[in-house]
């Protein structure tokens, strides 16, 4: 087993020091958590899920041309990124009201939008990450406009494509929520990327006919199935690992 230098731990996932300067290892971690950790468990094989289904979804959209710090999987419950500098804005596209954006105003869950809606969330668990605007992000140093014109056209095309992509394996994607980076290159050009993951922790999927939620919200709501579910959409997307001995456990961390 490798032993690996621990740079990071988040709630689900551990990022290690990478095998050449500028690379990280992210390791998919079967913990959940909802409610900026108030509640928490396991999903078990959650993982591996995602490790794939972020694997499959970043390839897609580097083959059009969204530039994300994904480089590839390395195995099960592993993946090799760049390592960025995270930008600390949760950045949440809607296009069916649902969660907190139903709450908020009073919108029955499942209508659609008028329009595709942009939200910032300043990410920080102790202030439960609250929602901020354009304001807050630009007086605080969170993000420059230029940065934030380039995440919202990125995420606006990011949604068009993943939106058609579920939509052609009858999953409606209600929501999501996305990370961005900056990546530093030799030249000393920064550009924006996509960064963290890409899985059903951080989009509500839906069932296309029936509504079904196949996404983290069967945890948050105590529905039953989560694994089911999270399998369900590795399954449509035809990338669902086959059962075997190959999961990976945790590397040893060396401080
Ligand atoms: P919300 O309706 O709870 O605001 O969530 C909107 C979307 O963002 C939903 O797909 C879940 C995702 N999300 C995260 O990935 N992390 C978070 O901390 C929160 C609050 C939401």
């Amino acid at each position: 087993m490798a032993r690996r230098r621990m740079i990071y731990e988040g709630k689900a996932k551990v990022l290690f020091e990478g095998p050449e300067p500028g690379t990280l290892v992210q390791y998919f971690k079967d913990d959940a958590t909802a409610f900026n950790n108030k509640k928490k468990g396991t999903i078990t094989g959650k993982g591996v899920l995602n490790n794939r289904i972020s694997e499959y979804l970043m390839n897609r959209l580097n083959e059009i041309g969204v530039p994300t710090h994904f480089i590839r999987r390395l195995n099960m419950r592993e993946q090799l990124v760049r390592e960025v500098e995270i930008i600390p804005i949760e950045v949440v596209i809607r296009n069916v009201a649902a969660g907190s954006i139903a709450t908020r105003f009073g919108i029955a869950e499942g209508t659609p939008l008028p329009r595709s809606i942009v939200e910032y969330y300043y990410k920080n668990d102790e202030l439960n990450d609250p929602m901020v605007s354009e304001e807050h992000i630009t007086a605080f140093g969170w993000a420059t406009i230029q940065e934030i014109d380039e995440i919202i056209a990125l995420s606006l095309r990011i949604n068009d494509y993943l939106s058609g992509l579920f939509l052609g394996i009858g999953i409606k994607l209600v929501d999501f929520k996305l990370e961005f980076g900056r990546l530093w290159h030799e030249s000393g050009d920064m550009q924006i990327v996509l960064a963290d993951e890409i899985s059903p922790d951080n989009c509500r999927l839906w069932d296309a006919k029936t509504n079904e939620k196949l996404d983290k919200d069967r945890f948050r709501r105590d529905m039953g199935n989560v694994e089911g579910a999270y399998q369900e959409v590795a399954r449509r997307l035809g990338i669902l690992p086959e059962a075997g001995p190959a999961d990976a456990p945790a590397p040893d961390t060396v401080q």
